[in-house]
């Protein structure tokens, strides 16, 4: 499977290709407190609570669409004795999670690719038992044709738990939006609008949650923890990256903190027969 034209991974590959490097590793510590090594707002606590609401088994087929360098999907893997698969534009988010998968001795039970999530994923109809996708969605430019896609790959009652840092709930600026979307592609939506397309691909809404905190807290976190190690973060990526990083989270804090942004997890269930 290869990434095709497609999509752009330049918004993550020079931080995925450094991203279990001491320093990384040590920023990822001081933010979040627990380093699972997810690259999303995704915090541990709400990351064992999610692998929960998916019932999986030591025979469930997992699948990540969008799984970075991999921290939620071992974690999910190790804790439960699934087997999991992980989709990701970047080549350096799929070698990250390699060494992760081994690093944490599931390399057998994990299977990666680089793959577009804009494009038709190449696997049968019926692949998966359950699929997970972090703050993904904000980077896809067709999110109709992505859950129809996710709803074409699970199992009759297979369910589909996302994130999306991305739903409108107050005003933004151009400057914001400008600041927010550093990483690539990046599509915000109103409110409501995830909930009708998943209905629309036949899915039926099981949860939904404001995630909102999450946000504030990681990357409030992730704030504190550049400024403390400004001089060697600037050393090696240049004051420039620095100060655009720092634009970037200051802007995410401030857009949770006011709730003008959110981030919202839906779990939905597969309503095929
Ligand atoms: C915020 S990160 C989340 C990573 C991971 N889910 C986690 O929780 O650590 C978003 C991920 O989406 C991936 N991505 C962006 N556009 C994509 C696309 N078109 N196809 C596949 N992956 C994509 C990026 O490479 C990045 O790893």
């Amino acid at each position: 499977m290869t990434a095709p034209e497609h999509s752009s991974a330049e918004g993550y590959d020079p931080l995925y290709a450094a991203f279990d490097s001491p320093l990384m590793r040590q920023l990822r510590q001081e933010a979040y407190g627990e380093d699972i090594g997810q690259h999303s707002w995704v915090t541990a606590e709400e990351l064992r609570s999610d692998v929960g609401r998916l019932s999986l088994t030591t025979s469930s087929r997992l699948l990540d669409a969008g799984c970075g360098p991999c921290g939620p999907l071992v974690f999910a893997v190790k804790s439960t004795g699934c087997m999991g698969t992980g989709l990701d534009v970047s080549a350096s988010a799929v070698a990250s999670g390699r060494a992760r998968a081994s690093a944490a001795g599931v390399q057998d039970c994990v299977a990666l690719f680089e793959a577009d999530l804009n494009l038709p994923v190449p696997f049968d109809g019926s692949s998966f038992d359950a699929v997970i996708s972090l703050d993904v969605i904000v980077h896809l430019r067709n999110r109709k044709s992505f859950f129809h896609e996710m709803a074409r790959l699970l199992a009759p009652t297979g369910r589909f738990l996302l994130t999306d840092a991305g739903v409108i709930t107050g005003p933004i600026s151009n400057e914001e939006v400008e600041r927010r979307s550093i990483n690539g592609y990046t599509q915000f939506v109103p409110s409501g609008l995830n909930e009708n397309l998943l209905e629309a691909a036949g899915f039926r809404l099981i949860d939904q949650e404001d995630r909102t905190h999450s946000v504030l807290l990681n990357a409030s976190g992730r704030l504190r923890a550049m400024l403390a190690h400004r001089a060697e973060i600037e050393g090696s990526d240049g004051k420039e990256a620095f100060a655009r990083q720092q634009r970037y989270v200051e802007t995410v804090v401030a857009l949770a903190e006011r709730r003008a942004l959110s981030r919202i997890m839906y779990c939905a269930e597969l309503a095929k027969v």
